[in-house]
């Protein structure tokens, strides 16, 4: 492949740390086997792996037990194990108007297969929602309070951490996906007041595809998405009870988790808040070049304010997907077109008809890059 300016890293960061390769590499060749199936030294050497991941994992997320992390193959499958698992016939739940369609659209099945009611909180054009409007929405049935910790149109933060504690005064549970927060923003389980947590590995947190992972807090019950087999209690008829084998049945992606582990080690070393720093300052930059550019109008906090690396855009008369389409093939700039799979952060944004183009940055990204598809708008709009 050519040189690609990459500016997808909302979807899935790219390249990997040179470790992440290498780990990914080592466990082919010295862990390529089923973890918890066997006694022998490889089987030994994978479920080693799996327990190191989730050991990274609970320190960057200060979770006390690594069994009470789930591992996934992505931020979906996590939302769905939390979200099907967790609620029951009548319950309710408060959502956001900028969730991802991987927690709307398990709600939405809930709500229509076993009669769950659920409230999504407005948000304004920029993506913040309004606490009192939260509070306003508990009712005795509420269970659950599913909360997006970023858009992944707009780049906003959500407060967490008042959400949490409005969720625990009101005895309902919080769940946060972290798809856009996980790696770039500090999450503190315990301190945020968060039951579960849904994150990917192949953003932030720089594994690669096919990894992501669930926290459920020891006090919560979920039941399992999956049954099957897990090398443990074969001789038991229903699935064993016992974290994580409960929810990790089939043979796991060792190779994938061993990248994760090293990706996990990677932040921990350069920490969130260094590369939300880099990445802020990066938004920065290039939201002050495309204010020039004729027709742009940028979605999203304002200048200034925080966000994660995230600037959609519409520009005036110009198609978002020939846009992002000249980008690639003129410029060999990677953005992401269309709706994002959040359409009601777009009905907030006023997007709905139009989608947006979406760059997003990274820990590789540097200021030429930026300037360089700043200048490839400024160009293709002149
Ligand atoms: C906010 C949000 N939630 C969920 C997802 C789904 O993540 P995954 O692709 O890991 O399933 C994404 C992916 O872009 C996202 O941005």
């Amino acid at each position: 492949m050519g040189s690609v300016i990459y500016l997808d890293h909302a979807a899935t960061s790219w390249p990997k740390p040179p470790e992440v390769v290498e780990a990914m590499k080592r466990a082919m060749e010295v862990a390529g086997a089923n973890p918890g199936r066997g006694s022998h030294r490889m089987a030994l050497n994978a479920s080693r792996v799996l327990y190191n991941t989730r050991r990274a994992l609970a320190q960057l997320f200060n979770v006390n037990n690594p069994n009470d992390i789930v591992l996934t193959g992505n931020t979906t499958e996590a939302l769905n194990l939390a979200i099907k698992g967790f609620l029951r016939e009548g319950d309710h739940v408060i959502a956001t108007m900028v969730e991802h369609n991987s927690a709307r659209r398990p709600l939405e099945y809930l709500k229509r297969t076993i009669g769950i009611k659920v409230d999504y909180v407005p948000v304004t054009m920029n993506g913040q929602v309004d606490l009192k409007e939260v509070e306003g929405l508990f009712n005795h049935q509420t269970r659950l309070v599913v909360c997006n910790h970023s858009s992944n149109l707009l780049g906003s933060i959500l407060p967490i951490k008042n959400i949490g504690e409005l969720a625990a005064s009101h005895g309902a549970i919080l769940l946060v996906d972290a798809a856009q927060s996980a790696g770039m923003l500090s999450i503190d389980v315990e301190e945020m007041k968060i039951g579960m947590l849904a994150f990917p590995g192949h953003k932030g947190l720089l594994g690669p595809q096919g990894t992501g992972g669930l926290y459920i807090s020891p006090d919560i019950d979920v039941e399992p998405l999956m049954h099957g087999g897990t090398g443990s209690q074969s001789e038991a008829i229903d699935q064993p009870s016992v974290r994580p084998d409960r929810y990790e049945a089939g043979t796991p992606n060792v190779v994938g988790y061993a990248g994760l582990d090293a990706g996990v080690r990677k932040v921990l070393e350069w920490t969130p808040e260094y590369i939300y720093r880099h990445e802020w300052e990066l938004t920065q930059r290039m939201m002050e070049g495309l204010a020039s550019v004729r027709g742009m109008k940028m979605l999203g906090p304002e200048l200034g304010e925080p966000r994660t690396g995230i600037v959609s855009f519409v520009v005036e008369n110009r198609d978002a997907s020939e846009l992002a389409f000249k980008l690639d093939r003129e410029y060999g700039i990677a953005v992401r077109a269309g709706f994002h799979c959040t359409p009601l952060a777009h009905m907030s944004a006023g997007t709905e008809n139009t989608g947006a183009v979406r760059a997003s940055v990274g820990i590789w990204t540097s200021k030429e890059d930026v300037d360089i598809m700043v200048e490839a708008l400024a160009k293709i709009q002149a």
